[in-house]
């Protein structure tokens, strides 16, 4: 299957309440966007499938959720301050600026430009003549390095309280808690800490719609594991982040894993792999797996003049600082991937075409969709009463639609990507044997189109919330 264009997912996603532009009716906000209805339940499908894989069905990891605003010496410890920046080229004749490495990623390759220093960025852009996206001019300056993280102040008068940052990443938060999270759950190693939430990065060059914002979501996994235990730990949690990509309905020709060269390893990283998708736009990063050594802990040891230290139960003259592994998967980014795989334009007739996201059940915003034929009130009620019967015994998500042709009801089920659609007609009430016998409906799947007759008592012994 082909991929969409960016532009047609984009109009979908808004005439379909999943995304909608920022702040839109004051002209946006640029690069932010909002969930719409539709949005927020695959994007929460996508969280709570993830914290259930990850975190409520595995002995060894438990979640928190700790504050966006952290002391600023958080993120000075964590080597943010000093590391955390992109390298920027202004050009000189229109005074735009861009990132060096994005410009150069189509001549020299995303593996080429990511290893390049500083220093290599103007004298490559000037070598490959690369020119000014905006003016077409090839003059850049030096390149700088524009660190990422928002600054704002903590207090109530302006200028007098404390500089603070919004969080950049959700790590720090579990690697500032390891001591209280570990002593108080009395957990031994290994075991890993988990937590979603929202992070904040001052992006030189977002776009491609929610792939690069300067607001997004980030799961997270800081896993602690005793030093020299974690090579095959790091090759565990690379089997099972790309397991998790198929079971959320991402094709493996779409998916590649990337192995990141020395020199564009983070300031924390000894060892890191992107999983990459391929997006309309190209190759480009869905999630990473980092080795972070000891070095989150040790950094936090030193700066906080506190022990961040794991006792070994078993000879408690055994202390040492435990190793992490960090699998990363941004969670805004997923939808983004999830959505770009389910969508296709597809032909069923000569004149026949239909808008489809074959989303995976398991993260379709709706179940299922209850279609009464007609707004007759008798049929309405019927449709009604079957309604509170299935989301009462089997706790699915279903979209209750009476607006317009059956026909046109099931396009709309279509491109928004929900699995099954339950007609309830004249039949179902006894008045019409032509439609069916009574107390029967007729369901319709979304991907084989296939339309079956049930009784539904039948129907609802059957229903039962997805499985991966
Ligand atoms: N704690 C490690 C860390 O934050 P990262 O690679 O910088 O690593 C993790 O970010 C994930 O967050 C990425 O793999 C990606 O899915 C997502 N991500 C990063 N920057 C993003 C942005 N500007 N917009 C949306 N998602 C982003």
């Amino acid at each position: 299957m082909s991929a969409p264009t960016l532009d047609a997912l984009v109009s979908l996603c808004k005439r379909r309440g999943f995304v909608f532009p920022g702040s839109e009716i004051y002209g946006g906000l640029a690069n932010t966007w909002d969930y719409g209805p539709l949005g927020i339940e695959l994007k929460n499908r996508v969280q709570h499938e993830w914290w259930k894989r990850f975190v409520s069905q595995r002995r060894d990891m438990v979640g928190i959720e700790s504050g966006i605003l952290m002391n600023p010496k958080v993120w000075e410890a964590s080597g943010h301050v000093s590391n955390f920046g992109d390298p920027l080229v202004d050009c000189k004749k229109c005074k735009q600026r861009f990132r060096g490495d994005k410009l150069l990623e189509e001549k020299i390759g995303v593996d080429g430009a990511a290893v390049l220093t500083l220093e290599q960025v103007q004298p490559m852009l000037l070598a490959e003549k690369i020119k000014c996206p905006s003016c077409g001019g090839l003059d850049w300056a030096i390149a700088k390095k524009f660190n990422l993280m928002f600054r704002t102040q903590q207090g109530v008068i302006e200028g007098e309280g404390a500089d603070i940052y919004l969080r950049p990443e959700t790590a720090q938060g579990m690697f500032v808690n390891f001591r209280n999270v570990q002593q108080s759950m009395r957990k031994r190693l290994p075991f890993g800490i988990a937590q979603t939430g929202t992070v904040f990065r001052n992006e030189i060059t977002p776009g491609n719609f929610t792939f690069r914002t300067r607001e997004f979501q980030q799961m997270e996994i800081e896993y602690f594991v005793a030093p020299g235990t974690e090579g095959p730990i790091f090759e565990q949690w690379k089997d099972d982040m790309w397991q998790w990509c198929l079971d959320i309905g991402l094709a493996p020709e779409r998916l590649r894993i990337r192995e990141h060269a020395k020199e564009e390893l983070s300031h924390y990283s000894s060892r890191t792999i992107d999983i990459e998708y391929n997006y309309p736009w190209g190759w480009g990063e869905l999630y990473g797996l980092a080795n972070r050594s000891d070095f989150d802990l040790s950094q936090h040891q030193k700066f906080s003049g506190q022990e961040m230290t794991y006792t070994d139960p078993d000879d408690p003259t055994k202390k040492f600082l435990p190793y992490v592994i960090e699998p990363t998967f941004g969670l805004t980014r997923t939808v983004l991937a999830i959505l770009l795989e389910a969508y296709q334009d597809e032909k069923l007739k000569e004149d026949d075409t239909r808008t489809v996201l074959h989303l995976k059940p398991i993260v379709a915003p709706y179940d299922l969709a209850i279609l009464p034929l007609s707004k007759k009130e008798h049929l309405i009620a019927k449709a009604e009463e079957l309604y509170k019967k299935i989301v009462q015994s089997s706790g699915l998500h279903v979209d209750f639609d009476v607006t317009g042709s059956i026909g046109k009801r099931y396009r709309r089920q279509d491109e928004i990507g929900t699995p099954k659609c339950i007609t309830v007609d004249f039949g179902t009430l006894g008045e019409d044997t032509a439609q069916g016998e009574k107390d029967t409906v007729t369901i319709r799947d979304r991907d084989t189109l296939k339309q079956e007759r049930m009784t539904i008592a039948d129907l609802l012994k059957h229903l039962h919330p997805p499985t991966a």
